[in-house]
């Protein structure tokens, strides 16, 4: 893994250059249509044309489609505001062993992702496991790898009846999908007798961010319409205690990055 510096990440190939100095436009609005279009329609329809018996080799296609070879392909990933470059095989460990860590150590009888695509990370995570998705072709293709996952809407309350009892929750990429957190987190509090533990691996806005690159970042967060208020939503409540938070604990996407909250309602 070798570092580099921001300007080398942020060098005039990468679109993002101009795009956040305002020199080129870029404006998205991330509505239920966005959505459809980005991962139904596009990216999961693609993948649902490839008949694949693994989740690996699903997951292995979508880093083909993104452009990069699964294991031998070169990745740019941040730690904090530190950006390495490394092999997509590397990147994909450390981001993996990540989630598997944090899960592990919040562990229930079941655990479920809200927003899990078609499961790969659930395949990880192994057994007592099943998880929500928006895309109903993300569901085909879970369901013919044999992964328990249902259609599931952050947007629609009695989606989330689904929820088993003693389930620890998580989610990865996904809230950064939804603009505003207030509707999931009042969704969740429908079901909080059944939750023990929520586990966030989220992009999303940080107020506090007085870097350069942390402004840049809420700055990305913003042109995308992605998510703005996931932890203030959280704090502001008193029923909720927050276990865990590391800001920008590792960047896939070093623009993107994902930040852990790890949080429980008060019983
Ligand atoms: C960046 S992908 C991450 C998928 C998966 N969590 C993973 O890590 O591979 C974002 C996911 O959020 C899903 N999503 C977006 N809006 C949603 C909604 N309103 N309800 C449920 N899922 C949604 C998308 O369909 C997509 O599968």
């Amino acid at each position: 893994m070798k570092q580099i510096t921001l300007n080398e990440y942020l060098n005039k190939e990468n679109p993002w250059t101009d795009r956040l100095q305002g020199i080129t436009d870029f404006k998205k609005k991330r509505d239920l249509q966005q959505i459809e279009n980005e991962y139904n329609l596009d990216k999961y329809a693609k993948l649902l044309e490839f008949d694949f018996d693994t989740v690996e080799d699903y997951k292995k296609k979508e880093f083909e489609q993104a452009g990069l070879h699964p294991i031998t392909g070169t990745i740019i990933i941040s730690k904090g505001d530190d950006v390495f470059k490394t092999s997509v095989s590397n990147a994909r460990n450390l981001f993996y062993q990540l989630i598997l860590s944090k899960i592990k150590k919040y562990s229930s009888e079941n655990i479920c992702e809200l927003g899990c695509g078609y499961g790969y990370n659930l395949s990880l995570v192994g057994s007592n496991t099943y998880g929500g998705e928006y895309s109903s072709n993300a569901v085909k293709i879970a369901k013919k790898i044999g992964l328990d996952v249902s259609e599931f809407n952050y947007y629609t309350e009695s989606d989330y009846n689904f929820i088993k009892p003693n389930t620890t929750i998580f989610t990865t990429h996904s809230i950064e999908q939804i603009p505003d957190a207030t509707v999931i987190i009042n969704n969740l509090e429908k079901q909080k007798d059944k939750i023990n533990y929520v586990i966030h691996f989220e992009p999303t806005v940080i107020n506090e961010r007085t870097s350069p690159f942390g402004k840049m970042r809420n700055k990305y967060m913003e042109l995308n319409d992605y998510n703005t208020n996931l932890l203030y939503v959280l704090k502001e409540r008193n029923d909720i205690e927050i276990l865990e938070l590391e800001i920008d604990i590792f960047g896939l996407v070093p623009l993107n990055t994902t930040n852990l909250i790890i949080w429980k309602f008060k019983k």
